[in-house]
């Protein structure tokens, strides 16, 4: 089998990151996103990937590279727009062929990888199996029916769903899938979907299973998604000390302190991840915050966040929360009279300040 992840589109839920860089990379516990995902197909046994980029290219294979950190083959397939994720697709046929594949949204994240759902599909003589699971506000995703085990339809957001199984960011073909992206149009958005030439193969009478994936998964498209992989994905660190924690810290639960990190009279509590040559001096990370590589936080406290590298947060009375912070980012005091907030935001960014009485 083969590997196609889906990384070009215009990730403009997670503007204004993505402005000045790939989504797939926000890393997630210091991962990048596009990374796990890249593992679980190698995990899988899959080692000939495709990776469709977009505008971000030269980011993502400056990343990524030939794949050969991972034992793979890695092609890149330029998309001259993001048409839809069947025209990915459609591109990418001659690197696919007549191979059965796997195609994994280079955003999702899901829990205890696809090896299992891979092996089911290579064992089959399906021509197409979707992972869905079941979601509490199914009238938010695309939704499956089933009749007799199989899928019968597939739904955009329906009013009246009349299933809770969502689908999952992961498909799995074989070749009959081209006949279907070639045949479809586009929908109003202008888009090929990937549910329409889905449903072509269902009413062409092409047998499309189901595989209903048990643990959780997260598609990091907006900030609050990345900010609940982030937690689900601390949950499982290992307690490692690599960095330099002095004798008047403390560190507790779950943590992760990469190499050249120094904890200097300060508080970690975990789950939590500290990354390399980052300084943290008299401050207080909470649960569920991953801190990248080369930030540095000083007289702060912060948890549950993401904080993206060559950051710096120095002296914030208030407790930082829920907060994705991007690269380069600079969050002071500023000791200039008047007293006034003084911030240079870039477009669309949010900012959520305290105002005392
Ligand atoms: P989406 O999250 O649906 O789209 P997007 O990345 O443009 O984000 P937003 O809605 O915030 O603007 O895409 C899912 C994944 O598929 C993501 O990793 C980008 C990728 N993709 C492509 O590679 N090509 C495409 O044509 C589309 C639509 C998405």
């Amino acid at each position: 089998m083969k590997g196609l992840v889906l990384s070009g589109g215009k990730g403009t839920r997670l503007y204004p990151i993505t402005y000045t860089s790939a989504k797939q990379l926000v890393p997630v516990a210091n991962k990048p996103v596009l990374f796990r995902v890249i593992e679980a197909i190698v995990e899988a046994g899959i080692m000939e990937i495709g990776v469709v980029v977009g505008d971000t290219a030269e980011e993502i294979e400056n990343a990524v590279g030939d794949g050969s950190r991972w034992g793979a083959r890695i092609t890149y397939i330029p998309q001259e727009a993001p048409l839809g994720l069947a025209h990915a697709v459609k591109i990418s046929q001659d690197f696919l062929g007549d191979e059965r594949f796997v195609m994994f949204l280079g955003d999702n994240v899901i829990e205890s990888g696809i090896s299992s759902l891979v092996r089911q599909f290579q064992d089959s003589d399906y021509n197409c199996q979707i992972v869905l699971t079941h979601v509490p506000h199914p009238e938010q995703y695309g939704v499956a029916e089933l009749e007799d085990g199989r899928i019968v339809r597939l739904v955009e957001k329906p009013r009246q769903p009349k299933s809770n199984l969502a689908l999952v960011g992961i498909y799995m073909f074989d070749h009959h899938v081209f006949e279907a992206v070639n045949a479809i149009t586009p929908s109003w958005r202008g888009e090929l979907e990937i549910t329409d030439a889905i449903q072509y193969l269902v009413d062409k009478g092409y047998k499309v299973y189901p595989y209903v994936h048990e643990g959780w998964w997260i598609d990091t498209g907006a900030p609050g998604d990345m900010l609940d992989a982030n937690r689900l994905v601390l949950d499982e660190i290992v307690h490692r000390i690599e960095g330099y924690v002095d004798r008047d810290s403390r560190v507790s639960g779950k943590v992760t302190i990469e190499k050249g990190a120094k904890i200097i009279n300060s508080v970690i509590r975990g789950p939590a991840i500290i990354g390399q040559e980052t300084r943290i001096v008299n401050s207080y990370v909470g649960p569920f915050t991953s801190i990248y590589h080369h930030v540095s936080i000083e007289g702060s406290e912060i948890e549950h966040s993401i904080v993206l590298e060559h950051s710096r947060i120095i002296d914030i009375d208030q407790r930082i929360e829920n907060s994705l912070i991007g690269r380069n980012v600079e969050i002071t005091r500023s000791p200039l009279k008047p007293k006034a907030h003084k911030m240079t935001l870039g477009d669309n960014s949010r900012l959520g300040i305290v105002c005392n009485g």
